[in-house]
């Protein structure tokens, strides 16, 4: 056991078009453990009023459940303002900035980890940005586009900006999803920060957790991503709740239901629902460790009709 004085703070990590409010709801209703979320990214076009559209997903009743912290991907300060404020009259107090986003179309354009090799362009728009940003901001950064000497430039720069949080996965963005989160990344960022930081990348089990913890001993925050889609219940268990077999089953099930339901409501035909369920069940399957063999069911289901069968064959 970890010996600290305040229990760990744990993120829901944004996976866009996974942890969208409807997850986020049902997730919150089923499992424990998890303080706040940080939601998928908007990306704010440029205008200074929004369309409701882009900010549906964010709107107050749908997002009673679990504390969410919506999060912005773009380098452009009015575009970011705009949206900033709007959602600060949403109600919200804390925005998030992506500066980690690896897809090639969004680093192409200077966004996401393609801003990282430009420290300049960085500090320009919280210079600013955030004289006139009505709430916090915080951080959520890879350790380089290119090369981790990247985050050593940025990361003292960042140091004369109030910033509320740091957030690390210590991958480089053309490293997309390959290897493992290196935590000798994250320690040597740790030396070139004032700011709080956060872990993010591959915990994906309680073992992964304390080794962390007590690697890190000043690091009380731990963002969990695709390990809490193949784990539910890994953030209660961080937080010392443990729950037997049986009950794991049946809540499991409880939330599969729940989730299908609400996405059967929101998704536009069979198609959709059957494609979203299919990415969700790459990750959820991880709850499943001896039915790893039905996953190609799920995958390959042409219909909701066989999709259910699969279903049923791994919570059976
Ligand atoms: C399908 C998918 C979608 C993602 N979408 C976002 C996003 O919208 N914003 C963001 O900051 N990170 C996004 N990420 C990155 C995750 O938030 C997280 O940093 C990464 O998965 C590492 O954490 P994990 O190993 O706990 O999943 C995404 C990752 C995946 C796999």
């Amino acid at each position: 056991v970890v010996a600290r004085t305040t229990a760990p703070f744990i993120y829901l990590a944004p996976l866009k078009s996974i942890t969208d409010s409807l997850f986020r709801r049902v997730f919150g209703a089923h499992f424990g453990g998890v303080d706040a979320a940080v939601a998928p990214f908007i990306n704010p076009q440029r205008a200074s009023s929004y369309p409701d559209k882009l900010v549906r997903d964010l709107l107050p009743e749908r997002n009673r459940e679990i504390t969410v912290i919506p999060q912005i991907l773009n380098n452009e300060p009015q575009g970011f303002s705009a949206l900033a404020r709007r959602l600060h009259e949403l109600g919200y107090q804390e925005i998030n900035w992506n500066l980690g986003c690896p897809a090639r179309q969004v680093v192409k354009k200077q966004r996401g980890a393609g801003l990282l090799p430009h420290p300049d362009t960085v500090c320009r728009l919280l210079d600013t940005v955030l004289p006139e940003l009505p709430g916090r901001l915080s951080i959520k950064m890879r350790v380089g586009l290119h090369d981790e000497a990247e985050a050593a430039a940025l990361l003292p720069r960042l140091n004369d900006y109030p910033l509320s949080e740091i957030i690390i996965h210590p991958r480089l963005g053309d490293e997309f999803y390959r290897g493992l989160a290196d935590p000798d990344r994250f320690a040597r960022c740790m030396t070139l920060t004032g700011h709080r930081l956060c872990y993010n990348g591959d915990i994906r089990t309680m073992a992964d957790y304390l080794r962390l913890a007590h690697r890190f001993t000043g690091i009380n925050r731990w963002m969990i991503g695709r390990g809490l889609l193949a784990d539910p219940f890994l953030a209660e268990t961080i937080k010392g709740e443990s729950t037997s077999a049986a009950p794991r089953k049946r809540r499991l099930a409880a939330f599969h239901d729940d989730l299908y339901t609400g996405l059967e409501e929101q998704m536009s035909g069979p198609g959709h629902l059957l494609g979203r369920l299919k990415q969700i069940w790459c990750y959820f399957i991880g709850a499943f460790p001896d039915k790893q063999q039905y996953l190609k069911k799920i995958t390959r289901a042409g219909s909701l009709d066989s999709y259910r069968r699969a279903v049923e064959q791994i919570m059976s």
